[in-house]
């Protein structure tokens, strides 16, 4: 932790599950149906006030496409939060987040602080998708889990709020 508080977020998850929209929505609050794919990864910053105190969020989005697995750890070695993203109507996406974490508690930073984000919600008929299994399995890695969809911009300031305010009170 910086004394002007200055913490790195690194997000991690399957391709085109919504990382980059998630950003993009949180820092300029927009949305895009054709944002393209990253490539390697791409930073941005989000300042914002908790309790009055200025916090500021260095955000790196990485690439989800395979071929890109291995820069990860570039990204997440000195991280000290990582928000792990999934696409709530793919499941296999969930599978990727699990494999994302083992990862982090091998090779992160011990006390990295972790969130889930279920995204594209609003592509499911209100309170249609399972969330239980994704929710019990982001208790036992003492995660919170928030569904969101960079479309509509549910959960979106929420999760990033969350995961600041963590960070805060480490
Ligand atoms: P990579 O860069 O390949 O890792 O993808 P990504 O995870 O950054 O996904 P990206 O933000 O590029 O979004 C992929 C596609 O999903 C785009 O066509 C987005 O418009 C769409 N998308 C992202 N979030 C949402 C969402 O919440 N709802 C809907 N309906 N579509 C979304």
């Amino acid at each position: 932790k910086t004394p002007n508080h200055t913490f790195k977020l690194v997000l991690l998850g399957d391709g085109r599950v919504g990382k980059t929209s998630l950003v993009v929505r949180y820092v300029n609050n927009v949305f895009s149906e054709k944002q393209e794919a990253t490539v390697q990864a791409s930073y941005l910053t989000k300042r914002l006030v908790i309790g009055g105190v200025p916090v500021t969020l260095s955000i790196w989005d990485t690439a989800g496409q395979e071929r890109f697995h291995a820069l990860g750890p570039i990204y997440y070695r000195d991280a000290d939060a990582a928000l792990l993203v999934y696409d709530i109507t793919d499941s296999d996406t969930f599978l990727r987040v699990r494999k994302w974490v083992k990862e982090l508690q091998q090779m992160a930073s011990r006390d990295i602080v972790m969130a889930i984000a279920g995204n594209k919600s609003d592509l499911v008929r209100s309170k249609k998708y399972d969330i239980q299994e994704a929710e019990s399995y982001a208790t036992s890695i003492g995660a919170r889990l928030f569904v969101t969809s960079a479309k509509s911009g549910t959960g979106i300031d929420e999760v990033f709020l969350e995961i600041a305010t963590r960070l805060l009170q480490k």
